[in-house]
C-alpha cells in the first residue's frame, strides 16, 4: 500500500523525495449507539480498512490536496493563511480543521505541506471515514513535526475539529475507536471520563458482518444535531431533582422515576433511548464476558428497536435489513449502526449461515427497495500506523 500510496502521490505532484505514508483506520460500533454525548458508554471496533495518506512537507505555506477517490477534482490548493470551513473545501476541511486545531492548541505549521489521501471505506456509509481522516491527519503532524500528543488527544482533537470547524456536533466515539484501535479488540469506552478496557472478540463459529445499505439520506448533520440538543435539553430539565452530569448517570429505574420532569412527549423517547442503551452497553459487555453471545445478539436487537421507535434514526431501507437479517437462522442479532438516516447495519451470523443471511438480505432489499446491499466481513484492526 505504501507504494501504491507513492505511486498516487508521483501522478499528482510530479516528484516524490521526502515523502512519507500513514494509515488511520474506519469503525463499525457493535453497540452503545448515540450515548457518547451523554456521558454514555459505547463499544465499537476500528477496522482493517481506512484511509491512507502520503505527505510530503513544502518550503512555503502552500497547502496542496488531492484524493484518489475523487479523482475528477483535481488538486485543490489552498494555503495556511487559508483555514477556514468553507463549502467548495469539501472533504478538505477535515484536514485544514486538524491543521488548524492544532494551531489553536500551540502546535502551529509554520510552512505548508502536499498531501495525497486514498481510502478504502465504501463513502457515506456511516463507518467514519471523516474520523479517520481526521486522526490520520493528526497522526501525520505528530509523526511529522514530532509534536507531543497522545493518542486520545488524537482523537479530542478530531473531535473538537469536526464540532467547530465541520459543524457537526458529534461525540468522541468515532475518533476514538480510530486512533485507539487494537487489534481483534472492541473498546469499552466510558464517554463520560474516557476510562476505557479493551474486550477479546473471539466468536469462534461467528462473524461480524456490516450491511451496506448505501442510503444516505439528506440533512443528516441537522437531524443529528437535533438529538443532541433534545438529550442536552432534557438532561437539564431531569438536573432540578438529580445531581447527574449526563443522562449516562441514571439507571433505567431512576429515569423511569423522574421521566415526568421532562416536559416534552418526544424528548423523554430521546432522552429514555439514551439511559436504556447505555444500560445495554454495559449489560452487553459484561454478556460478551460470560460468553452468553445470544445475550449479546438479544441486546443489540433492543437497541434497533430502541433506534427505530425512541430515537428516530433509522429508514425504511434499514429497516428491511435488519428485518431481513432478523429472519434468518443462525444470526445472533442485528441493529443499524452508526450516526444513522441510512449507512450500514452490524450483525452477528454464524459462519454457516452467512451465505443464507447475504441471501436472504439481499433479496428483501431488492423486493422492498430495488437496491443491492454490499456486504463487508469484518477483520478488526489496529489504530494508526506509519506504512
Ligand atoms: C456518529 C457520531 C458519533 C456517535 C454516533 C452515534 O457516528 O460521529 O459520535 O454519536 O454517530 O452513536
Amino acid at each position: 500500500m505504501k507504494d501504491k500510496m507513492i505511486d498516487i502521490f508521483t501522478k499528482a505532484y510530479k516528484y516524490n523525495e521526502g515523502v512519507s505514508v500513514f494509515f488511520a483506520p474506519g469503525r463499525v460500533n457493535l453497540i452503545g449507539e448515540h450515548t457518547d454525548y451523554n456521558g454514555g458508554h459505547v463499544f465499537p471496533v476500528a477496522l482493517s480498512i481506512g484511509t491512507y495518506g502520503a505527505f510530503a512537507k513544502r518550503e512555503d505555506n502552500r497547502l496542496r490536496f488531492y484524493s484518489a477517490n475523487f479523482e475528477e477534482a483535481g488538486v485543490i490548493e489552498s494555503s495556511l493563511e487559508d483555514l477556514n470551513p468553507s463549502e467548495e473545501a469539501g472533504w478538505t476541511n477535515y484536514l485544514k480543521g486538524i491543521i488548524w486545531t492544532f494551531a489553536g492548541r500551540g502546535m502551529k505549521i509554520e510552512k505548508g505541506l502536499d498531501i495525497v489521501l486514498w481510502g478504502n471505506i465504501p463513502n457515506g456509509s456511516g463507518l467514519s471515514s471523516s474520523a479517520s481522516i481526521e486522526v490520520l491527519m493528526g497522526y501525520a503532524l505528530r509523526e511529522l513535526y514530532g509534536f507531543s500528543v497522545t493518542n486520545v488527544e488524537l482523537a479530542q482533537i478530531g473531535q473538537y475539529s469536526e464540532n467547530n470547524f465541520n459543524g457537526m456536533n458529534c461525540g468522541i466515539m468515532d475518533q476514538f475507536a480510530s486512533a485507539m484501535g487494537k487489534k481483534d479488540n472492541a473498546i469499552f469506552l466510558d464517554t463520560a471520563d474516557l476510562s476505557f478496557e479493551y474486550a477479546p472478540i473471539a466468536l469462534k463459529d461467528k462473524k461480524i458482518v456490516v450491511t451496506n445499505s448505501k442510503v444516505k439520506h439528506s440533512l443528516v448533520t441537522s437531524a443529528y444535531n437535533d438529538r443532541r440538543s433534545s438529550c442536552e435539553l432534557a438532561l437539564k430539565e431531569l438536573q432540578g431533582a438529580v445531581a447527574i452530569k449526563g443522562l449516562g448517570d441514571l439507571s433505567v429505574e431512576q429515569f423511569e422515576e423522574y421521566k415526568h420532569l421532562i416536559k416534552d412527549e418526544d424528548r423523554v423517547k430521546k432522552a429514555k433511548h439514551a439511559v436504556y442503551e447505555n444500560i445495554r452497553t454495559i449489560r452487553a459487555v459484561q454478556a460478551l464476558k460470560d460468553n452468553d453471545i445470544e445475550a449479546f445478539g438479544k441486546l443489540m436487537n433492543e437497541s434497533h428497536v430502541s433506534l427505530r421507535d425512541d430515537y428516530d434514526v433509522s429508514c425504511p431501507e434499514i429497516d428491511v435489513l435488519v428485518e431481513a437479517a432478523w429472519s434468518v437462522d443462525g444470526v445472533t442479532g442485528s441493529r443499524i449502526t452508526g450516526g444513522g438516516f441510512g449507512g450500514c447495519t452490524v450483525s452477528i451470523v454464524e459462519d454457516r449461515a452467512i451465505d443464507s443471511f447475504k441471501e436472504v438480505v439481499t433479496k428483501a432489499y431488492k423486493e422492498k427497495c430495488d437496491m443491492v446491499p454490499e456486504f463487508y466481513v469484518v477483520e478488526i484492526g489496529n489504530g494508526p500506523c506509519t506504512l
